[in-house]
């Protein structure tokens, strides 16, 4: 494994829209070991592929209970609201609190390409919509109510 450099905000790959990840192989599987490892080693609860430079829709989130590998995941129902705060590791210093749906119902590959389907609400939901978002070139900014001072 490997920590990758985490792309900043202004780089304008944090702006693209991701295509699929066709090809489930070894460098599929290199690729989130070391998207989790850099995610560790900044402390984050999530890292996206535009996040290390790669324009494919996939993410890594561990939110204290292990890692989950999402794979051209795709939202299919969300409900309630959360107001909470949060940051983003390509945006390191800045923090605000955005309003998020509280329950997310998503389904997604796995790096061995299995289809799965995982409802997750509070943290996790928060995690996932943060980190899919992302896969659109979406900042969590345009979801800040108001800006914090620190997580
Ligand atoms: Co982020």
């Amino acid at each position: 494994m490997a920590i990758r450099n985490i792309v900043k905000e202004g780089d304008p790959i944090l702006n693209k829209v991701c295509r699929p990840v066709e090809k489930f192989d070894d460098r599929l599987i290199t690729l989130l070991d070391d998207m989790y490892e850099t995610m560790k080693n900044s402390e984050g609860v999530g890292l996206a592929g535009p996040q290390v430079g790669i324009l494919r829709r996939l993410f890594v989130i561990d939110i204290g209970d292990g890692v989950i590998d999402f794979v051209n995941p795709k939202i299919l129902k969300t409900s309630g609201v959360q107001e909470e705060n949060e940051g983003c590791l390509s945006c390191p210093g800045e923090y605000g609190i955005t309003r998020r749906p509280m329950y997310v119902t998503v389904e997604a590959y796995n790096r061995f390409g299995d289809r799965f389907t995982l409802n997750a609400e509070g943290l996790m939901a928060q995690a996932i919509c943060h980190e899919n978002d992302h896969l659109d070139g979406i900042l969590f900014k345009e979801h800040v109510i108001r800006k914090t001072e620190e997580l």
